[in-house]
């Protein structure tokens, strides 16, 4: 199935010049925006996506070659054709993306990289966060979940001074509990089963007020 499906639906980083790719040029013209996943493991909550919303592209970002063969196997069960896979690094993607051009972005439990002298090593950074707010389109969304604590601090304390994003929580609860409809994820399950409950921090692109911001 690798074999088959993957040279059909991977997207080549290096194919592309650097923040020159519209994503919609990816997809068939039924596709009005697209989401992109980052390190989506075995991708349930990807495929689960991409058959609620069939009118968006997914690209997927995950270079571990188990979780690219157990999405594929979900693309060609559910015969899905809105799914797209970097099987590589984010940032190369993130690299590549035209301003504005994605609707949405998952970061689903990513590694939290706990020991302090790591921790520079986390997705959640400045120069990651420059990227987001390039591609996103305003209005967007990046979602992101994490059940280790001192993470969700770190992104937090990332986030919510950058002037580009919003925090979109109101209540306590609306951290607490997945968005409408979401699918789960195999991390969030072992978290659960260890005693870590998870928390969602869901963050919206805020209008742009110069072309360049
Ligand atoms: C802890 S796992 C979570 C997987 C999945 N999101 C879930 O919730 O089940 C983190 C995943 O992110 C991937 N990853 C880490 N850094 C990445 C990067 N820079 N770009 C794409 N994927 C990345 C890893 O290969 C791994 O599969």
């Amino acid at each position: 199935m690798l074999e088959r499906l993957l040279p059909r639906l991977s997207i080549d980083p290096a194919d592309h010049q650097a923040g020159a790719l519209d994503p919609l040029t990816l997809f068939d013209s039924n596709i009005r925006a697209v989401w992109l996943e980052i390190g989506f493991g075995a991708g349930e909550h990807l495929s689960a996506m991409a058959r609620a919303n069939p009118d968006i592209g997914f690209i997927g970002c995950e270079p571990f070659i188990n979780g690219v063969a157990r999405l594929l196997r979900d693309v060609d069960q559910h015969g899905l054709d809105n799914v797209r896979i970097v099987m590589d690094d984010a940032r190369l993607l993130l690299d590549c993306l035209a301003a504005a051009s994605i609707g949405r972005a998952f970061l689903l439990f990513p590694d939290p990289w706990p020991k302090r002298r790591h921790n520079k090593r986390r997705f959640v950074g400045p120069e990651n966060i420059a990227a987001m707010t390039h591609v996103l389109v305003e209005g967007g969304q990046w979602r992101i979940a994490t059940d280790h604590m001192d993470y969700c601090r770190w992104i937090l304390a990332q986030m919510c001074p950058a002037p580009q994003f919003q925090w979109l929580a109101r209540r306590p609860g609306d951290w607490r509990i997945g968005p409408a409809g979401w699918p789960g994820t195999r991390y969030e399950e072992k978290g659960v089963r260890a005693g870590r409950p998870s928390v969602f921090l869901n963050f919206e692109r805020l209008p742009r007020k110069q072309p360049t911001d």
